[in-house]
């Protein structure tokens, strides 16, 4: 079976402000383009705003006048930070179709237990976490989710190690559209396992990886007409850049020297390279920040890559208890790769320990955050073990996803780290401890 045709209501010339064109074929599609991937080649896709935009000072103006007149009287898509990016994101979408809770207007935090175990003084954490369904991944989803009502979508579908199924289960609800996930089986946290079903999303566990879900995913997509919202589609890309703008915006547009972000399929990646690009090239900023992508060990072909200069794409067998990471294929890689080179980033592997070691050190400040997520303060700290990242630069870490996306990680990690009482005491037992624990801080 083809993909389904669709009936489209003409694209008037204001509106054609963005093409698709394919990185691999440079074949080009228009902007209502029903494919995750290349029709030609199977290549990426990648989105292009034609739209003459204001630069420098003045489109800056514009996204920082937004921020006070939207904040709470708007549609929820005016009170977005993704959306009040809107010349970037997906211009020509007509306010109808746009499908936000809102999401997005995430902290920006200092803390300085997580500073001092990094090794830098200029460490903020920026916390995906605060969005509405507790990761990153909202931020994609709302511009895929616009995308699939703008093309009359059927049905949706992804591949996940759980944080996208829960974001597309939530979207795909508040734009009634039936949503289809494929999760790798007994590798998905309880959160996002009670999220992904909770809003109603139906769901498959294989017996297999998140690579071959994804494999699975893209070639059912193909067979069945269903529209792809892996972060390979184009407009997940677009409303991913927006974690970069809003924590550039969040800095007054002064570029920090690093952003640090966890890395597995390398969606994310390949959306802050692209946002670094065009921020720059509109004159958001005037240099660009260095990205530090930071992979698990068991995990981290992509870390392997970057060792001999990109030479050869590698694949591995996934292997680490950061669930949300573990990913053998990426599928962004050269999108990714290209991240990297423009702007001289850097790419890093870290072990399990060192990335609980991190969270643990997040969670007790307050902040918290889940395993994978922890990855980027571990990836920091060891840059500046190495003399990479100066003591003295300024850092931005991305946490992705909420410490309640995976809750048995998180204790665990307290009960390995010896707080809180194992078992159920009674009421002068209770006491007991108290005293006895108060008496040693
Ligand atoms: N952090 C978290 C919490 C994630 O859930 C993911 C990816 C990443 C980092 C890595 O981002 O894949 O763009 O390099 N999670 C996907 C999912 C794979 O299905 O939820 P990436």
């Amino acid at each position: 079976m083809s993909m389904p045709v669709q009936t489209l209501t003409p694209i008037t010339a204001a509106e054609q402000s963005s093409i698709v064109r394919c990185a691999s074929c440079h074949a080009t599609l228009d902007d209502r383009t029903a494919r995750a991937t290349c029709p030609n080649c199977g290549g990426l896709l990648a989105v292009e705003h034609t739209l003459a935009l204001p630069k420098g000072a003045a489109l800056r103006a514009r996204f920082d006048d937004r921020l006070g007149v939207e904040s709470f009287r708007g549609t929820a898509a005016e009170r977005s930070g993704v959306w009040r990016f809107r010349e970037l994101v997906l211009p020509a979408a007509r306010s109808e179709d746009i499908v936000s809770h809102p999401e997005g207007n995430t902290p920006l935090v200092t803390r300085a237990a997580v500073a001092s175990f990094a090794g830098v003084d200029d460490l903020w954490l920026k916390h995906e976490g605060h969005n509405p369904s507790a990761s990153f991944k909202d931020r994609g989803m709302t511009a895929a989710l616009t995308q699939a009502r703008r093309i009359g979508a059927l049905a949706v579908a992804c591949a996940s190690t759980g944080n996208t199924s829960a974001s597309l289960a939530a979207y795909a609800a508040q734009a009634g559209i039936p949503a289809f996930v494929l999760v790798p089986e007994g590798r998905v946290s309880t959160g996002k396992l009670a999220q992904t079903l909770a809003y109603g999303a139906h769901m498959i566990r294989l017996r297999g990886d998140f690579d071959d879900c994804l494999e699975l995913a893209r070639d059912a997509s193909e067979r069945l007409g269903v529209y792809l919202v892996n972060s390979l589609n184009p407009f997940r890309v677009e409303g991913q850049k927006t974690i970069v703008l809003e924590l550039l915006q969040q800095l007054a547009w002064e570029a920090p020297d690093w952003i640090a972000l966890p890395a597995g399929n390398l969606g994310n990646t390949a959306a802050f390279g692209k946002a670094l690009r065009e921020a720059h090239a509109l004159g958001l900023i005037d240099r660009v920040p260095r990205l530090l992508a930071v992979q698990a060990a068991g995990a981290a072909p992509f870390a392997a890559g970057f060792a001999d200069d990109f030479a050869t794409r590698r694949r591995v067998r996934a292997e680490t208890a950061a669930t949300a990471i573990r990913i053998g294929d990426p599928a962004s890689w050269d999108r990714a790769v290209d991240a990297i080179r423009f702007s001289d980033g850097h790419v890093v592997a870290v072990t399990d320990a060192e990335i609980f070691a991190a969270k643990r050190v997040i969670d007790a400040c307050g902040v918290g955050c889940e395993p994978a997520s922890a990855a980027s303060v571990a990836g920091v700290r060891l840059l500046v073990e190495r003399g990479i990242i100066g003591s003295g630069e300024r850092v931005v870490a991305v946490l992705t996803g909420h410490l309640l996306k995976d809750p048995d990680a998180a204790l665990a990690a307290r009960v390995a780290g010896g707080l809180g009482s194992d078992e159920p005491l009674s009421r002068d037992e209770a006491l007991g401890h108290l005293a006895r624990v108060l008496a040693t801080t």
